[in-house]
């Protein structure tokens, strides 16, 4: 009895060394014995559907619609609306421009403007971008940017019009987050002033 008590010992302990040897093997992708994997990764939900009828969700989606009046995070409650009121445009002026005209921010709506905008008002601001030179857009009503009248103009009716558009410009408030556009006007007042980019430091960095 006791020789078998032994033997059946010594084989538990390498029945035991042996799980935990294997269990100790490090490969990345096996997770090993997961317990109610439920609780750790969770169910993907279709958005656009629903997985299982929620009566008191009549759109049939999983995701919800926001409600009434939400503004989506780093949007503005912005207070000069458009065209609800037509004095909108003309009130923004009031709205001063909230980012600071470092050389680093103006270089950054350089590059956004690279992007959105030269299309049409061109590199420097002179209105011959692509679209106005082969004719396929009328072109603004004021020559350049470097015109007296974009000169004066309130930063503040700027954003107004990035955000909503003005006549054949639409709106880009899709493509630029409220921040984005007071950049990009720090570079069209840039090229407004100077015609060329022009740091705080006055290092011109066309
Ligand atoms: C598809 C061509 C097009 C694009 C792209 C475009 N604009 Fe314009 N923009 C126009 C036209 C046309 C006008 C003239 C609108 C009017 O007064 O009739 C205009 C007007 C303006 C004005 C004068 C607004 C005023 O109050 O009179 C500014 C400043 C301006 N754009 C800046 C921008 C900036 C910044 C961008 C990029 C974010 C941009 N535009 C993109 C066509 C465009």
């Amino acid at each position: 009895m006791e020789v078998f008590m032994h033997k059946l010992n010594k084989f538990l302990a390498i029945a035991f060394l042996a799980t935990a040897l294997f269990s100790c093997k490090s490969r990345n992708e096996n997770t090993g014995i997961e317990y109610a994997p439920d609780m750790y990764v969770s169910k993907g939900y279709e958005p656009y559907s629903q997985t299982r009828h929620m009566a008191f969700n009549a759109n049939g989606m999983t995701m919800r619609l926001p409600a009434v009046g939400s503004i989506a995070r780093g949007q503005l409650d912005y207070i000069y609306t458009y065209p609800d009121s037509p004095e909108g445009y003309e009130a923004s002026a009031a709205n001063l421009n909230p980012v600071e005209k470092t050389e680093v921010n103006v270089l950054e709506g350089k590059k956004l403007y690279d992007v959105y905008c030269w299309s049409c008002h061109g590199k420097d601001g002179k209105n011959d971008g692509p679209v106005i030179t082969e004719g396929k857009f009328a072109k603004p009503p004021f020559a350049n940017y470097q015109t007296p009248y974009i000169q004066g103009l309130a930063d503040g009716k700027i954003f107004h019009v990035i955000t909503y558009g003005k006549n054949m410009m639409g709106s880009h408030a899709h493509m630029l987050t409220p921040s984005e556009r007071w950049k990009v006007i720090h570079y069209v007042k840039s090229l407004s002033l100077t015609g060329a980019t022009v740091a705080p430091d006055s290092t011109v960095v066309k």
